[in-house]
């Protein structure tokens, strides 16, 4: 018998919320009883019949110091395949020395054929060990009556196994008579700081492990206990499906314009130079106009417009029509206003939403493609979007232009925005829009109030705040890249590890 206390980590202060509710429910029923307490009694009293749980109790509140908890590891013995045989059908001695003694005259030829062949040679080798011998072909034995109790005594040792009879090494020393098994039996003793644990504090508790929202409409969380967690554990990243992150910003930009008053409007990325550009009062000679810039299109190669509105913009472009403006001179060519082209700003969207709305002060907003003939590097796409807007109202003026262009941008995060003069030909005065990033101040846009030769042809009567901004540009600074060509590779890894917008 070998017995050890377990060792116990005794703790100053024992909170109540460490405890789980096996462990208190336990700990209650010590209370109850000092002394020692068997995995049965445990059972019993804590209404259990899963001894896992006992033994789990058992073992945090001794981890706890609340109780200790003693292990006698003790060694016991069972029969073996053999044993179990002779328990049934007699030990093999016991069964040959009777037939001896029946048949006093019997010979070992007898013996065999009464007998297993296996079972009578070991057999006379067992009688011989007791004191039997073979003399004239016969059995004899000077003290029969020590065989019949020598056999008695292994007989009763069968029917009733013990690791602390005499017995015990004789059948050790035999095959498959008995079995030596190890067993630990477990008691455990509550110590002076279980017992000072007030029995109020091992009330069971519910306790929370997940927070839902069908928890939270009801009171009985007020009441409940939450499950610790340890956050410092290292746990796997979930990989499950989300938004690219450009799909991710673009949400983001929208959800703070519809935040912000505006509404949104979509259009058609293939327009005529017209409204691209004619409209804009873009002079038709302009280098930005040039095949090397702009993707003209074959198909359609051109569409047809209004000839009354470019009858008007050809007044404007030429001589600047009713408006005080003298326009570009030259020749304005109606063929090359409605040349097919992919659009290379968004703000042929505004305008073109303007012109069938010319008189309804409005406030909206464009994220959407453009197209430009630019050489792929660190910083550009021949693909892009931009983020566009306009606010037309009565009194519209450039402060309520760089302040909403300010809120904008601070609600994504960029507080330090400044504004510098710049130059667009259908915006006076034109601005430029720099946020700072990382000490640096990057361009980010354009902006100013439509000219009149802009708003004039359409009917536009109230000033009209507009603006054009980079949305790869911006995904750079969320994103903290410095080659925006990592935007469309669809690397796998990267994606995965960007952050959530
Ligand atoms: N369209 C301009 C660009 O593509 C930006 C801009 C829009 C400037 C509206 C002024 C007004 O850069």
């Amino acid at each position: 018998m070998k017995a050890k206390a377990f060792k116990t980590y005794l703790r100053p202060v024992v909170f109540m919320a460490d405890l789980t509710n096996p462990e208190r429910r336990l700990l209650a029923a010590m209370q109850g009883r000092h002394g020692k307490w068997t995995l049965e009694e445990i059972l019993d009293a804590c209404n259990w019949d899963d001894q896992a749980i006992a033994v789990a109790a058992g073992h945090g509140l001794a981890n706890h110091g609340l109780v200790t908890q003693i292990e006698n590891s003790s060694s016991d013995v069972i029969l073996g395949s053999e044993g179990e045989k002779a328990a049934k059908e007699g030990l093999l001695e016991a069964r040959l020395w009777s037939f001896i003694k029946q048949n006093p005259d019997a010979s070992m030829k007898d013996l065999s054929s009464s007998f297993e062949r296996h079972e009578a040679g070991p057999g006379v080798g067992l009688l011989k060990g007791l004191g039997v011998s073979i003399q004239g072909g016969k059995f004899t034995c000077e003290d029969s009556d020590s065989v019949d109790a020598e056999i008695a005594a292994r007989s009763e040792f069968i029917s009733n196994p013990s690791i602390d009879s005499g017995l015990y090494e004789h059948f050790k020393g035999r095959r498959n008579l008995i079995e030596t098994v190890e067993s630990i039996e477990r008691t455990w003793e509550i110590t002076s700081s279980g017992k000072s644990i007030p029995a109020s504090e091992l009330k069971e508790v519910e306790r929370i492990a997940e927070i839902t929202p069908e928890l939270l409409q009801g009171d009985s969380w007020k009441e409940a206990e939450f499950r610790p967690y340890d956050v410092t554990l290292e746990a796997t990243i979930p990989r499950t499906g989300r938004s690219h992150p450009m799909q991710a910003l673009i949400e983001r930009i929208r959800s703070i314009f519809l935040e912000m008053g505006f509404s949104e409007i979509v259009d058609d990325y293939v327009q005529t130079a017209g409204w691209n550009m004619d409209s804009l009062f873009i002079p038709q000679d302009h280098p930005a106009r040039e095949m090397q810039d702009t993707f003209y299109l074959d198909e359609p190669k051109s569409i047809k417009i209004n000839p009354e509105l470019l009858a008007s913009w050809k007044a404007i472009h030429e001589h600047g029509g009713d408006t005080e403006s003298t326009g570009w001179g030259g020749e304005f060519s109606e063929e090359i206003s409605q040349k097919g082209l992919l659009r290379t700003h968004t703000t042929v969207n505004t305008i073109q939403y303007l012109a069938e709305n010319p008189k309804k002060p409005c406030r909206v907003f464009a994220i959407d493609r453009v197209f430009r003939k630019e050489s792929i590097d660190r910083t550009h796409l021949p693909e892009f979007h931009q983020i566009e807007g306009i606010i037309m109202e009565p009194g519209a003026n450039l402060g309520m232009l760089v302040t909403t262009l300010k809120t904008f941008y601070e609600k994504m995060g960029y507080p330090e925005v400044r504004v510098r003069p710049a130059y667009f030909p259908y915006t006076e005065p034109s601005l430029e829009v720099e946020v700072k990033w990382r000490g640096k101040w990057l361009e980010l846009g354009g902006a100013g109030i439509f000219r009149p030769e802009v708003t004039e042809p359409l009917g536009i009567t109230d000033p009209v705040c507009a603006w054009g901004m980079g949305l790869e540009r911006l995904a750079m600074l969320v994103l903290g890249l410095d080659d925006i060509r990592q935007l469309y590779i669809s690397d796998l890894e990267w994606l995965r590890n960007q952050p959530i917008l």
